[in-house]
């Protein structure tokens, strides 16, 4: 059939719109659509749900998670965008996600209930060393993090050099007005991207308009 179409590892287009396969067939997470094709049940990835999902959309050309990978995510709050990462990494992968919010983290943990694969850490995402006894092995292969914090290069660098392996893949999403109310989206982003420049090489960044505003995904890799 030729409606659905291979976009990455665990990632396709349906139509408009993008999707992964359903790891606990009939349930969804967030409201999003269930779609039956060939016998494979997808998941409608709504990217005005996710800053993942939205740099999906936006053409993001790098994106390197697939069965069985290990990834940290900062700032997991619900879990809806974890839950896309987790039915792309299967059963065999693994997925810790980090919140600082414990109201947030009970939904997360229902989650986490369902989805073998993934960890949740209710922890300070700006303190790595606190939750060290969580990553077995401490290595990741790729580091995402959507935290509403102003210091978020920091807070990402932090984690890039406690967990993240060489060679390994961060996305980070810049949330322009948590860092400046007043300065240009450019002028921010441009300022964050060049932090990471010497621990990583940047490989694109997205502006992740028209779903989320005054966002933007750096896609990187680990020197
Ligand atoms: C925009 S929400 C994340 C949405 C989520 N990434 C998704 O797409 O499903 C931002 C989250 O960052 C969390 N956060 C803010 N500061 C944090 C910190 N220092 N450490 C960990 N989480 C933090 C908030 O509790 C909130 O849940």
């Amino acid at each position: 059939m030729g409606m659905v179409k291979k976009l990455f590892d665990g990632v396709f287009e349906i139509g408009h719109g993008i999707a992964t396969v359903n790891l606990t067939p009939g349930k969804n997470v967030y409201g999003e659509e269930l779609l039956k094709i060939d016998g494979d049940e997808y998941r409608l990835w709504n990217p005005y749900r996710s800053k993942v999902g939205a740099a999906l959309k936006k053409g993001m050309k790098d994106f390197q998670l697939r069965e069985g990978s290990r990834a940290l995510y900062l700032g997991a709050a619900e879990g809806t965008t974890i839950s896309h990462l987790s039915d792309i990494v299967g059963r065999e992968g693994m997925i810790f996600g980090v919140d600082i919010s414990a109201r947030s983290m009970r939904k997360f943990i229902y989650l986490c209930e369902q989805r073998p694969n993934l960890v949740p850490i209710l922890a300070d995402a700006s303190q790595p060393m606190t939750y060290k006894e969580h990553i077995p092995t401490f290595s990741v292969d790729a580091l995402f993090q959507d935290v509403s914090q102003k210091n978020q290069a920091e807070i990402f660098l932090k984690n890039v050099r406690a967990y993240l392996k060489g060679g390994g893949y961060g996305y980070l999403s810049v949330k322009v007005r948590s860092i400046s109310a007043s300065e240009s989206v450019e002028k921010v982003v441009e300022d964050e991207v060049g932090k990471l420049k010497n621990e990583f090489e940047i490989l694109q960044v997205i502006d992740l308009g028209p779903f989320e505003k005054d966002h933007a995904m750096v896609v990187c890799r680990k020197k």
